[in-house]
């Protein structure tokens, strides 16, 4: 693999999701020996690195969210070697691999977190976690909810107890305590060591809890995950200043190598807010949730790109882009609604079903847009098949623990994770040879298979083979924006970049500048044409 230091300014960063990207050993899970094969397709996409969801020991009440071994791979996925063998496949084809760091909690079965419950109260082992008594014998010591719904404490035998912002199989860590700053610092430098380029860190903004955990002062229920709720100022443990601490540590260890970089999970708001996160000194990358959070209008889109820029260009740090992920409703469904659920939530068989053709257009508008933005891009594996959220899946086969802590009222995001389609006539449409799958896979991603859509012009797959290409060729991700006032107003945007010209039309049509079409949305588009609604267009000037 090249040395080079900026990689991560410009590189498009895919997804996979190790449960569902491709079943190695026909379990019906997905592993690392299904994305050694699967590999070279990535690099026939064109992307410059892989992030990989975790894949360490685990219990798997949080589809593996909850570690109980960070240095060492579940049984399910494979083994320390299997890895070793992904890397060294990547590196060879010019991929980066990026690996998942989980800071927050570690699952209720980690060595650590037994230890502590062994060792009772007041003991040392407990201070690496948050264990507290109540407020009184049947009252947790304060308000907080957790993010999938309940409280965030879970009493044990001995009467105290211990805070999990998530489920309580994940206990969250006591960052006051130097001890797990110590811990973690080695697990960066057990997986540095091994040659990983970089680490996405899990919910990087929650680390640190104010001091004396004081009660929410605003109403439980209203807050989640939800990044709106971020604008409380002195939220006890959303975005706290002592967290900037935490972050220059791990800094400072990824400082120790070369070219290896840091993405935060961090769901703050506004945007200059998580400008901070990306400081010299703390991480490289910050997901840009407002982004992803932004629907398809163009005034919304340009002062969200504005800010972006302006905001991290302050700090120095290049934006991200993102529109999916394993956490939030597949973006080609999402954009098929005016309004969806809040995050984490899901969409199950009751809800309004999509209008499938909307969510195409304008999602794939949406992709052609974003890729050809300075900086970095994030895409989530089947996203470059068009595929949709799975959103009729049936209760009995729910594995989110969202769902199984709020009894079904919010179905959760299992939607998002079914196992992606590769032939459209083998077996698990060939996430495995023996056509077992963890979660059901619909019948209509048949239609969506990457073998459905190889050579075709047009397809979705092609779509996104050519904008990594050119946006290669011309190196936009390093470019600069500059908006074409002339052609943006409330139905178009369009934007320079390098030479090319990028024009998105929202509503009715748009004639096309002279020029070479490089890439489009709009199949069969000719440079004499017009452009529709929710199409974008490439052209060379
Ligand atoms: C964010 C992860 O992306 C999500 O999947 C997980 O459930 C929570 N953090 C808790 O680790």
């Amino acid at each position: 693999m090249q040395k080079d230091a900026n990689w991560w300014r410009h590189a498009v960063i895919y997804q996979i999701y190790p449960r569902s990207f491709a079943d190695g050993n026909g379990d019906g899970m997905g592993d690392l020996k299904g994305v050694l094969e699967r590999l070279e397709s990535l690099k026939q996409l064109g992307v410059d690195a892989i992030w990989f969801s975790p894949f360490y020991k685990s219990p798997q009440k949080d589809a593996g969210y909850d570690v109980a071994d960070y240095t060492d791979i579940d049984p399910l996925f494979g083994t320390l070697a299997d890895f070793d063998a992904v890397l060294e496949k990547a590196h060879s084809l010019g991929i980066r691999v990026i690996i998942d760091l989980v800071p927050n909690h570690s699952s209720d079965q980690h060595p650590l977190f037994q230890a502590a419950l062994k060792a009772g109260k007041g003991s040392p082992e407990r201070e690496m976690y948050h264990f507290r008594d109540g407020k009184d014998a049947n009252t947790p010591p304060n308000n907080w909810p957790s993010v999938f719904g309940g409280n965030a404490w879970t009493q044990i035998e001995d009467g105290q107890w211990y805070l999990h912002i998530f489920d309580s199989s994940q206990p969250d860590f006591n960052w006051d305590n130097p001890k797990v700053t110590e811990f973690f610092h080695g697990v960066l430098r057990f997986w540095f060591d091994r040659g990983v380029d970089g680490f996405r860190v899990d919910v990087a903004h929650s680390l640190v809890k104010a001091k004396g955990l004081p009660d929410l002062k605003v109403d439980p229920e209203e807050v989640g995950f939800d990044p709106s709720a971020q604008d409380y100022k002195d939220h006890p443990y959303w975005g706290q200043e002592g967290v900037h601490e935490v972050i220059r540590g791990f800094r400072s260890v990824a400082n120790e190598y070369e070219d290896r970089a840091l993405c935060a999970e961090a769901w703050v708001l506004p945007l200059s807010n998580m400008a901070k996160w990306v400081r010299p000194d703390e991480y490289h990358q910050s997901f840009n949730f407002g982004y992803l959070s932004t629907s398809w209008k163009a005034a919304d889109l340009k002062k969200v790109i504005d800010d972006s820029l302006l905001e991290f260009g302050a700090v120095g740090a290049p934006s991200t882009w993102v529109l999916s992920n394993h956490d939030v409703i597949r973006h080609v469904t999402r954009m098929a609604y005016d309004e969806v659920p809040k995050q984490g939530d899901g969409i199950g068989p009751d809800y309004p079903q999509p209008d499938e053709a909307r969510g195409q257009r304008v999602g794939r508008a949406a992709t052609a847009f974003m890729l050809a933005l300075p900086g970095s891009s994030y895409l989530y594996q089947g996203e470059e098949l068009g595929l949709p959220e799975h959103t009729t899946l049936e209760a009995k086969f729910r594995e989110d623990p969202t769902f199984f802590r709020t009894n079904g009222e919010r179905v959760g995001r299992d939607g998002c994770r079914v196992p992606i389609p590769w032939e459209a006539d083998k077996p698990a449409f060939g996430f495995n040879s023996t056509g077992k799958s963890w979660l059901p896979q619909p019948e209509n991603y048949r239609r969506y298979a990457r073998s459905a859509q190889e050579g075709i012009a047009g397809s979705t797959l092609e779509l996104y083979r050519q904008l990594l290409k050119v946006r290669k060729q011309f190196n936009l991700g390093m470019g600069k924006l500059t908006w074409v006032e002339d052609l943006c107003d409330e139905s178009t945007l369009a934007f320079d970049n390098s030479g090319v010209r990028v024009i998105a039309n929202f509503a009715g049509t748009v004639a096309l500048p002279a020029g070479e079409l490089l890439a489009t949305t709009q199949h069969d588009l000719t440079i004499e044409g017009v452009l529709e609604h929710d199409q974008v267009a490439w052209i060379r000037l």
